[in-house]
């Protein structure tokens, strides 16, 4: 099948930029010396999971256990479920899982492990787990020195857990960033804080196996921090306008588009597109500073200088400047989403290509996995 044989919206990948980003961010890791755990958040995927491991990636990350489950029945055998676990009826998932794959999750609170130690115990099983450390994020994590020392301490004294190291999620890292220095700048001290928490810890008498950093616009700066041992970006894969908007993709390196069609030109400064915020996700761009001002819902790659104003549910509509050349009604237009990962999460497949060829379907195996 051709590509623009594809009913629209669809969501189509280049098959030759996902190997390429599969393999830049792998000897990322390997320049480095770090472990490449991809979070597969972005792509929902055991299809991609597995090239990501083929390419050299240590396991997996996910963020729900639902996308853990999926990834373990597509034979994915290695997961960190980078969330907190709270609950009898999702730790006994994750005890089931355990005995499955080799399983660990994080943890940032008494309560957390303590509902963890109890379950374990009772199951007669021993959980991996890595405190999550709060780089600047302001989500989940602790922050405070003394406070990360008492939490090794009760998983230490917790004879179903054990401490597989420390973990954080410098997604702060863009907010803000004047420039690439300054990201560099910021990322570098997320991963020199995390390796200055693991120091603490191992000078308490922990082991300390793993200092993991996750983020696909910090990836090439925390992974050099002398220290770190692991690293978990998802959004590299497929990049979007977001990575474009931070210098550190150009269309060409973005291997998702939604296909959609031209399906009205009411009026000559505007078209209209049968993709609305139901297939591309209605997140306004990261401001960035590379892409100053850009404010769209998409980047349309036939045409750059048009952009997409609004979205309703199933209609996008694109202001045409003038001079702006536009494909007609019928004409079909490829878009990279502002935010690639929740744009995923809201199709059943994903089409491969290769030049104007469709060579494959995969399912999105996670989609809608939220639990
Ligand atoms: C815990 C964790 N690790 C890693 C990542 C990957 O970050 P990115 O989407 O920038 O690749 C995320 C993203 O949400 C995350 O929440």
């Amino acid at each position: 099948m051709r590509k623009t044989d594809l009913d629209t919206p669809s969501l189509i990948i280049d098959s030759g930029t996902l190997r390429h980003n599969i393999e830049w961010m792998q000897k990322v890791a390997d320049r480095f010396g770090v472990r490449l755990r991809p979070h597969v958040k972005t792509h929902k995927s055991p299809h991609i999971a597995r090239r990501q491991m083929e390419a050299g990636a240590c396991g997996i990350t996910v963020a729900k256990l639902d996308e853990a489950e999926v990834m373990t029945d597509g034979g994915l055998e290695d997961i960190l479920i980078a969330n907190q676990i709270i609950g009898s009826a999702k730790i006994a998932r994750a005890l089931e899982l355990a005995r499955r794959v080799r399983l660990a999750v994080l943890v940032d609170s008494q309560a957390g492990v303590e509902m963890l130690e109890r379950a374990a115990s009772v199951t007669g099983q021993i959980l991996d787990v890595l405190i999550e450390v709060d780089t600047g994020k302001g989500r989940c994590g602790l922050v405070n020195d003394e406070e990360i020392v008492a939490l090794a301490g009760r998983v230490a004294d917790a004879s179903h857990l054990r401490l597989r190291g420390v973990e954080t999620h410098e997604g702060h890292v863009p907010r803000g960033a004047g420039g690439p220095g300054e990201l560099q700048e910021r990322a570098v001290a997320a991963g020199a804080r995390i390796v200055e928490v693991a120091e603490i810890l191992r000078g308490q008498g922990h082991p300390v196996e793993e200092v993991s950093v996750g983020s696909t616009p910090a990836a090439p700066y925390t992974a050099s921090v002398e220290g770190i041992t692991e690293m978990r970006p998802g959004t590299y894969v497929f990049n979007d306008v977001n990575q474009m908007a931070l210098g550190q993709a150009h269309p060409e390196e973005c291997a998702l588009s939604v296909l959609a069609t031209v399906i009205s030109r009411p009026a000559p400064d505007r078209a209209v597109l049968d993709a609305g915020s139901k297939s591309l996700f209605a997140e306004a761009a990261r401001s960035g500073f590379a892409l100053e001002g850009y404010g769209g819902f998409g980047y349309i790659r036939e045409a750059s200088g048009a952009r997409i104003v609004s979205l309703s549910e199933e209609h996008a509509v694109v202001n045409l400047a003038a001079g702006v050349d536009f494909p007609d009604i019928g004409d079909k237009v490829t878009i990279i989403p502002n935010h690639v990962c929740p744009a995923v999460n809201l199709h059943d497949e994903l089409h491969i290509v290769d030049g104007e060829d469709v060579i494959e379907t995969w399912p999105i195996a996670a989609r809608g996995a939220i639990r």
